[in-house]
């Protein structure tokens, strides 16, 4: 399954959206290209970066809605229309239900602030300090019905220092984040990352639970 050259990608936010403007920077020059950026949350400030760059902008607000599954509803169909190649949760702070994620399957990205499978959910950095962890780090993979738990794509690492606090770590980890995500949107719109029932393919090679390592240098 082969993406067109350009591949077509919704960009779900909920908040500051640096993610989205790593996203917005690299798409510049590389092989995907921003339809549509959804919010939950019309205060977002990616809201306002989008704008800036004339991408088209949805505001979902899921309070308004009854259920979450009224709200994943209007979400699929609003997606629908725009008809993208894949969807990038970046700092999506909404769960999205089974029927949501089956019905785009291996079209759904995730990039979580942790090591994955540790520390899924929210707080991430402040559970690493807690714990007197030594390592944390940046996780992105495919979403599946499983809260932060679908395959592995890639992760890259960064060591807990003892002067840092919850917002130096997450500084210190965004910034792997910036550089992370677009190279694995890259590979998606390539068409050279898929996932095969619960597993990652790259290069149609299996990626080990861990997903592949960040090595820059030989893996562009
Ligand atoms: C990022 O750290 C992202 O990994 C995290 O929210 C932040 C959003 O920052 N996502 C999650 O915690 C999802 N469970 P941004 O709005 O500046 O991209």
């Amino acid at each position: 399954m082969n993406q067109p050259s350009n591949c077509h990608i919704v960009v779900l936010i909920s908040g500051s959206g640096s993610n989205l403007q790593a996203l917005i920077d690299a798409s510049t020059s590389s092989n995907f290209k921003i339809s549509t950026v959804i919010s939950n949350n019309q205060e977002a400030y990616g809201l306002r970066r989008a704008e800036k760059y004339n991408i088209p902008v949805r505001i979902i607000n899921h309070r308004a809605f009854k259920t979450r599954e009224d709200f994943d509803l209007a979400l699929r169909k609003a997606i629908d229309e725009i008809n993208p190649n894949l969807i990038v949760l970046a700092g999506f702070m909404r769960i999205l239900g089974s029927n949501f994620v089956s019905y785009f399957a291996g079209r759904i990205l995730n990039i979580h602030p942790s090591l994955l499978p540790k520390y899924p959910g929210i707080n991430t950095h402040q559970r690493v300090l807690d714990d007197g962890g030594q390592e944390h780090g940046v996780t992105v993979h495919f979403v599946t019905e499983a809260l932060d738990g679908g395959p592995i794509i890639a992760q890259e690492k960064v060591s807990v220092l003892d002067k840092d606090t919850s917002s130096i770590l997450a500084a210190r980890v965004l910034e792997k984040e910036h550089i992370i995500y677009p190279k694995v949107v890259t590979w998606f719109a390539a068409g050279r990352l898929h996932m095969r029932g619960s597993q990652a393919i790259l290069d149609n090679e299996l990626l080990p639970p861990t997903g592949v390592p960040m090595k820059y240098e030989t893996i562009p």
